[in-house]
């Protein structure tokens, strides 16, 4: 039996590869600590590991190690520093393992149209971070054979990254950050059959994948389709300037410092929300691992839509929507 060991599979991306690994018949190790919910795990013949990756580290021997734990929504640089380049150290200094899989993500090359080659010029806490991680496990690529992941914004079931847009949008609201964005999105059942093929190909060793769909959106089209899987034909254009939601951001961060916590709308927020364009190709992971995301877009946004009334996140009658 092909065993893995999981970090961060008591959240979104990591519960999505754990349920993959466990439906494939591998063995499956996973870290969880003191203070994590296990609503994802509770009941699954997972092995459970006690570990804070922040700190110095114990681990099994196993063939795979998929480092998919990270800090996404911090309120401090040494938040994200912590989770996200010293959790990554203390994993690859501990595995044991014949792959190591690194989850990182486009915010550490950064804004533009992006490739594996592309020089990484992060723009916020978090993409300097997740950049910091990639270089240290990196290091460590002659002891233990290292693929490392980057995909874009991640949508699916258990994620609620969206949520505040459908909440808008199914409230008669369309908000739109400037003009003419663009994005690349991958789902999280597509990610983590990227994954499991970046462990099994002998090919993806040594190697960097973005991990996105074939098609980029533009905001506006993004939106267009979420009100279409909701059945609105019409919201309010609210069109807020980037310069306005760096403003908007800045008070909001110095309004949370005064009472002692910074927001998650914050000024290194906005300094990734104003990019034109967050769009990585997936072609690399075509050609080397005939990997390809095949969930199509509009179904995914309504699979999220059905999530969301389910979970009561939503308030919206699914009938309306014909589902
Ligand atoms: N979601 C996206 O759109 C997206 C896009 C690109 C890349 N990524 C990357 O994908 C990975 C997973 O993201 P996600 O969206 O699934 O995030 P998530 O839902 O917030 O889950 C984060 C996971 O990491 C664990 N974790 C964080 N710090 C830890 C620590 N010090 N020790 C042990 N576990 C720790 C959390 O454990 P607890 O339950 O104990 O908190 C949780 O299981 C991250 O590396 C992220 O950078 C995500």
């Amino acid at each position: 039996m092909t065993s893995a060991l999981v970090t961060g599979a008591t959240g979104f991306v990591g519960s999505h590869l754990a349920d993959l690994l466990l439906d494939r018949g591998w063995r499956v190790f996973c870290t969880v600590r003191r203070t994590s919910k296990l609503r994802w795990l509770d009941g699954k013949p997972v092995e459970r590991i006690d570990a804070d990756l922040r700190l110095p580290l114990e681990l099994p021997e196993v063939d795979v190690v998929f480092h998919v734990a990270g800090v996404v929504r911090g309120e401090t640089v040494e938040d994200y520093r912590r989770g996200n380049w010293l959790a990554s150290k203390h994993m690859i200094e501990a595995a044991r393992c014949r792959r190591f899989v690194h989850v990182s993500s486009i915010a550490a090359v950064g804004p533009g149209c992006v490739n594996e080659g592309s020089p990484c010029r992060p723009v916020s806490d978090y993409g300097r971070s997740k950049l910091e991680g990639e270089r240290e496990v990196w290091k460590h690529r002659d002891r233990v054979p290292i693929t490392i992941l980057r995909p874009p914004v991640v949508y699916g079931a258990r994620d609620e990254g969206l949520l505040e847009m459908y909440r808008a949008l199914a409230g008669g609201l369309r908000p739109e950050v400037g003009r003419g964005k663009r994005i690349s999105i991958v789902h999280v059942r597509d990610l983590v059959e990227g994954m499991l093929a970046a462990a099994e190909h002998e090919a993806a060793a040594g190697e960097i994948f973005c991990l996105a769909n074939a098609d980029t959106y533009g905001m506006a089209e993004m939106m267009e389709m979420i009100l279409d899987a909701i059945g609105r034909r019409r919201a309010l254009r609210l069109s807020i300037p980037d310069r306005v939601v760096r403003f908007l951001a800045g008070v909001a961060e110095d309004a949370g410092r005064f009472v002692g916590r910074v927001p998650m709308f914050n000024r290194d927020k906005a300094a990734e929300m104003t990019q034109p364009a967050w769009v990585c190709s997936a072609a690399k992971a075509e050609r080397l691992l005939g990997w390809r995301a095949r969930v199509p877009i509009r179904e995914g946004l309504r699979e999220m839509l059905e999530w969301y009334a389910r979970e009561g996140l939503l308030t919206f009658d699914l009938r309306k929507a014909g589902c």
